[in-house]
């Protein structure tokens, strides 16, 4: 019994356990119930009461160590695995993944430029719902009811009443700052807005705008012509001109298109001037006194000057976009061309 221990210690230090089914019968036939060290403990009931319990221990002894050689060359292999795996997962050799930055859109380049601009000339930010009321939109604006300037504008309306609608204009924030605030009045106004309008390459029906209002004491229509002279120059370069031309709003009078020369074709004529040398920008004009009135500032004391201009517009000039519709498309090969802008 004793020699026959010793062989099997042996037999255990001399094992092969490079791999998993290496161990595995090695498990099987040394560890495992129907093992030979379990039928070694069977037999010892076979042997010498006065020597059964010195080949007790060694019989303890082989088990411990066949468990202990189990173990180890288990671990080895567990580590052996994970450290292939690592190997596998980084190739050294690849190129880097480049940390790309994502991009402003450029209406909101576009907004923002023109938000640096008239900050500069002391004018802050206001802000509207895009949800209006008739009041807002059109009455405290000098729309007379029923009237058909009310059409130039194809509204969304809300309600059945036609009280509730989308705003068709940023002139509505105007009317809720005069409302709420006295003069003197000096804000930008940006936001979206909304007409019911067939989307195509030059109409969609969300767009943006930029409201301007400026009320005070003594304000005229040369300090609007000064401070769209100024915007004009800021944003499309300081060999700019600017044009008025007669219009007709309901909340101006008088009322004004705004024209700048062409800065594709310094005004020669192109096609993004349509050959005359100038582009239209926005309407302006100096506010109508019953608008003033309506918001309760009083037309005797203090007058003021208001502009509109489509962001879309100035951005398509401005970049030379040609089709309203990239703006809300979301393709990236169109978005990615403003990167790294700010
Ligand atoms: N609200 C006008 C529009 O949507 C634009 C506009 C024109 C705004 C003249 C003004 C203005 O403040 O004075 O077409």
């Amino acid at each position: 019994m004793v020699e026959k221990i010793q062989r099997v210690a042996q037999e255990i230090e001399a094992a092969q356990l490079s791999n998993a089914a290496e161990l595995e019968q090695f498990r099987i036939a040394y560890i495992g119930r129907k093992g030979i060290i379990s039928s070694l403990f069977d037999d010892l009931k076979q042997v010498a009461p006065e020597q059964r319990r010195q080949v007790g221990q060694d019989l303890n002894q082989l088990k411990n160590l066949a468990q202990a050689r189990f173990d180890q060359a288990q671990e080895q292999l567990v580590n052996a695995a994970d450290s292939t795996a690592a190997e596998s997962a980084f190739d050294f050799t690849l190129p880097t993944v480049p940390n790309t930055l994502g991009t402003r859109h450029p209406l909101a380049l576009v907004r923002n430029e023109i938000n640096r601009i008239f900050s500069r000339i002391g004018f802050n930010l206001s802000e509207g719902p895009e949800m209006e009321d008739d009041w807002h939109n059109f009455t405290a604006l000098n729309f007379p009811e029923n009237h058909p300037a009310r059409e130039m504008q194809d509204t969304f309306f809300l309600s059945q009443d036609r009280d509730k609608l989308l705003r068709t204009h940023t002139s509505t924030v105007q009317v809720r700052l005069m409302e709420t605030q006295k003069p003197p009045l000096r804000s930008i106004m940006p936001g979206r807005v909304y007409r019911n309008e067939a989307i195509s390459a030059r109409a969609h029906m969300m767009f943006h705008q930029v409201e301007g209002l400026f009320v005070d004491k003594g304000v005229s229509f040369a300090d609007l012509k000064q401070t769209l002279y100024f915007f004009a120059k800021e944003m499309f370069g300081q060999d700019t001109k600017i044009r008025f031309r007669p219009s007709f709003f309901p909340f101006t009078e008088p009322s004004a298109e705004i024209d700048i020369s062409c800065f594709i074709c310094k005004g020669e004529g192109c096609n993004i001037c349509k050959q005359s040398g100038w582009v239209e920008i926005g309407g302006s004009g100096m506010v109508d006194p019953n608008v003033l009135e309506n918001c309760g500032i009083d037309p005797q004391v203090y007058s003021g000057f208001a502009f509109g201009m489509g962001i879309e517009r100035i951005a398509m000039l401005k970049y030379q976009i040609k089709d309203l519709r990239l703006f809300t498309e979301n393709d990236v090969r169109f978005l990615r061309q403003f990167e790294g802008v700010i």
